[in-house]
């Protein structure tokens, strides 16, 4: 029996690699070509060492020099002692550059484009036969290739992380702009279309306790695709909160989407929160970190944030003000290219 091991790195990057019953993950690594540090092989030295984020492993031997008691409590381990007993993923504080990674590329077709309003288009693009295997953590991005010009922008994967030849983007339009121009004038059902891919260190971990959902405009992306995941898994009981906020009525996207992910999962809610409302608009007003009430927040969760840098920083300053029970906080900050 193999289990499949998400290997992520500090930079963002990620591998998966499948790992033999009884293989240490080191060996797995090294087998598809990974070169994580290591010295001593021995459970000693620390070298090794990285965080499992998710997943059930067993440790042969640890040295409690190598690792404390709390700190193997915590999830930290050592990949040269650790084999695993489920699928995983293991965060390592290493650039992948020195473990001789490089990114992977695949080519694919634009196999659908939706202007949902004047600023959100859905794009969904469907990989060539031939091209690798696509695996990425629900939450990570892509690097797109505009046709027509060398520039890359980076985009949130909308659609569950299942391995698939589909994939779909959500992408706000500025009046002007590299992507935004192409998505508006140029793109057409069948352009070829290149990424490279998968990269962030924003991605869903295991999930042991309510989760906050903060999403600012088209950072909803990565909510659809972590709340698609989690639908496909028959295991997960938590509480979710979705708090959407967008400026205008015409930003609100995917609701119909949100609506049956609401069905799938009995434990999902979701607040649509505009800040510049026309009259007839009756839900919530004004900033999203407006909408969150201190109170439902009285039991250990943990936030996921995503959009616009404002949004991110007032929704961690909210986070810090206000009187909540003891959280984690993971973030994408949409920056521009
Ligand atoms: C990790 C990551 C994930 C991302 N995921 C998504 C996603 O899922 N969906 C999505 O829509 N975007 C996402 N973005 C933003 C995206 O990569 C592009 O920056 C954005 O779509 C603009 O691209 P463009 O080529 O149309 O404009 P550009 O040619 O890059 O910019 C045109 C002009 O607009 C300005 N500008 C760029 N971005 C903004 C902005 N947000 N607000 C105001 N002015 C701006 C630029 O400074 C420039 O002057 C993500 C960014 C990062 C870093
Ligand atoms: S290489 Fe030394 S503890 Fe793993």
């Amino acid at each position: 029996m193999t289990h499949r091991a998400a290997i992520i790195f500090r930079d963002g990057l990620t591998q998966f690699i499948q790992v033999e019953q009884n293989e240490k993950l080191l060996d797995a690594a090294f087998r598809h070509g990974i070169q994580l540090p290591l010295d001593c092989r021995e459970g000693v030295c620390a070298t090794c060492r990285g965080f499992c984020e998710s997943g059930t492993i067993e440790m042969e031997y640890v040295d409690d020099e190598a690792l404390s008691a709390s700190e193997r409590e915590q999830g930290y381990m050592l990949a040269c002692q650790t084999t695993l007993t489920s699928p995983g993923s293991f965060y390592f504080d290493v650039d992948s550059s020195i473990c001789n990674i490089s990114q992977q590329h695949y080519r694919g077709q634009v196999s659908a484009l939706t202007l949902l309003s004047d600023t959100v288009a859905t794009l969904e693009i469907t990989l060539e036969e031939g091209q690798p295997e696509l695996h990425y953590l629900p939450g990570q991005y892509a690097r797109i290739q505009i046709p027509g010009s060398k520039e890359t922008r980076a985009y949130s994967y909308a659609s569950a992380s299942a391995q698939s030849a589909v994939v779909r983007f959500l992408v706000r339009l500025l009046p002007s702009g590299v992507m935004s121009d192409y998505l508006r004038q140029r793109c057409r059902v069948g352009d070829s279309i290149d990424f490279t891919a998968p990269f962030g260190a924003f991605y869903l971990r295991e999930v042991k306790r309510p989760l906050l959902f903060v999403a600012g405009g088209t950072g909803l992306s990565a909510f659809l695709s972590m709340l698609e995941s989690l639908a496909e898994q028959s295991d997960v009981q938590q509480p979710i909160a979705l708090y959407y906020g967008v400026n205008r009525e015409s930003e609100i996207s995917e609701v119909e989407r949100l609506d049956s992910l609401a069905e799938r999962l009995g434990n999902f809610s979701y607040q649509v929160v505009v800040s510049d409302p026309g009259s007839a608009w009756q839900g919530k007003k004004g900033w999203v970190t407006q909408a969150l009430e201190s109170h439902l927040f009285q039991q250990p969760f943990d936030a996921y944030l995503c959009g616009p840098p404002p949004m991110i920083e007032a929704t961690c300053s909210w986070l810090s003000s206000q009187p909540v029970a003891e959280h984690k906080v993971y973030f994408e900050r949409f920056v521009s290219s």
